[in-house]
């Protein structure tokens, strides 16, 4: 067990926690998506750590911070138009970019894979400990393997204390889901993980076509399970579960509604208890934010199942949708 220590956000903190990634040891802390589990990218056995404490397969590779344009031609041995334009509009931003990358990367950071994820957050105190630690910085979500993406400080203390060096204590997270990570090493760029940075954000950017992974938010009779092969690691594990089983309510909004009251009443008078997620009301950009949050208050409250509405899977709502399936494990009723 580490002796956590729990550093509210100031700047003589963010000096301390710099200096604690330098040294090889793991600092959690705020981006603008979720928190980070940082430790110094080029530091093949700092990185080790980060997947020990998170209880995280070895071969999902890490995002790397950057805190500026300096940090990203270190790291990638060419820059091409495409990411150029990607830099200009959504850097700082929830945007990662899968690139080429330079030898000095440790394969511990990339998963073993000739390429690297990168990304500069739009957090000022992710940056200046970025800056001030004086390496790029590899972190994955700051949550225990296969637990909901942490958005709220506490979160990351009931998951990681004990078993990192130091968790920056901020704000909520304003994005609340994490970043799109997008594949810029193929002749068209793909969405690998989509975030509130939408295809059509990035189209509008290029002026090109985008592709999309064609497997996010496929259900399980989409796919033969063999053919199921994301193209990002990260996607193919259980991820984002609550405690509770979790079961997900699609069709006309008016039914799903309907349908939700009535298995929430009928579940109430056996005893259970019901938390249901309707997101009516709500817009896209408000329900990714709280998203994470919800899962970790129904597991708080002890809930002994979700119920969640569906939402259309257009823009954020693909992105929400896409971590929605994921936590009920294609739990899915149709109405
Ligand atoms: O918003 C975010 O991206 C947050 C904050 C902390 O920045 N980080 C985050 O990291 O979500 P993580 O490790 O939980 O998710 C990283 C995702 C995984 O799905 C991983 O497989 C994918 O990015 N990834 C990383 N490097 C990759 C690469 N070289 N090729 C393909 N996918 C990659
Ligand atoms: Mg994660």
């Amino acid at each position: 067990m580490l002796n956590t220590k729990l550093l509210p956000d100031t700047t003589e903190n963010i000096e301390l926690a710099a200096k604690l990634i330098a040294e090889g040891k793991l600092v959690a802390f705020p981006t603008e998506t979720v928190y980070g589990l940082g430790a110094d990218a080029l530091n093949a056995e700092a990185v080790g750590k980060v997947y020990a404490a998170k209880g995280r397969p070895s071969d999902n590779p890490m995002i790397v911070h950057i805190a500026s344009r300096e940090d990203f031609v270190r790291l990638t041995p060419y820059i091409t138009e495409d990411m150029e334009k990607m830099m200009d509009a959504f850097w700082p931003g929830p945007l990662t970019m899968i690139v080429p990358r330079k030898p000095m990367i440790p394969d511990t950071t990339t998963g073993g894979l000739d390429t690297v994820g990168i990304r500069m957050p739009d957090h000022l105190v992710a940056l200046e400990l970025i800056a001030k630690s004086g390496c790029p910085i590899a972190a994955p979500s700051a949550n225990l393997s296969g637990k909901p993406s942490p958005t709220v400080a506490q979160h990351v203390v009931d998951d990681l204390d004990g078993r990192v060096d130091a968790i920056i204590c901020s704000n909520d997270c304003q994005v609340g889901i994490e970043s799109t990570v997008i594949d810029m090493t193929g002749e068209r760029p793909m969405i690998l993980r989509p975030g509130i940075i939408t295809k059509q954000d990035v189209e509008a950017v290029l002026g090109k076509v985008v592709l999309v992974d064609p497997t996010l938010n496929q259900r399980p009779e989409e796919r033969g399970d063999a053919e199921f092969a994301p193209k990002s690691p990260g996607m193919k594990y259980k991820h984002y579960a609550p405690n509770a089983p979790m079961l997900v309510f699609e069709g006309d909004p008016d039914d799903v509604r309907a349908a939700i009251i009535e298995e929430k009443i009928l579940r109430e008078e056996r005893g259970e208890k019901v938390v249901a997620l309707l997101f009516d009301g709500t817009d896209q950009r408000t329900a990714a934010q709280k998203f994470f949050a919800q899962l970790r208050e129904a597991d708080k409250a002890d809930a002994d199942v979700i119920l969640a509405a569906a939402m259309p899977e257009e823009g954020i709502g693909f992105s929400v949708m896409n971590r929605m399936l994921k936590s009920a494990g294609y739990n899915i009723k149709k109405v």
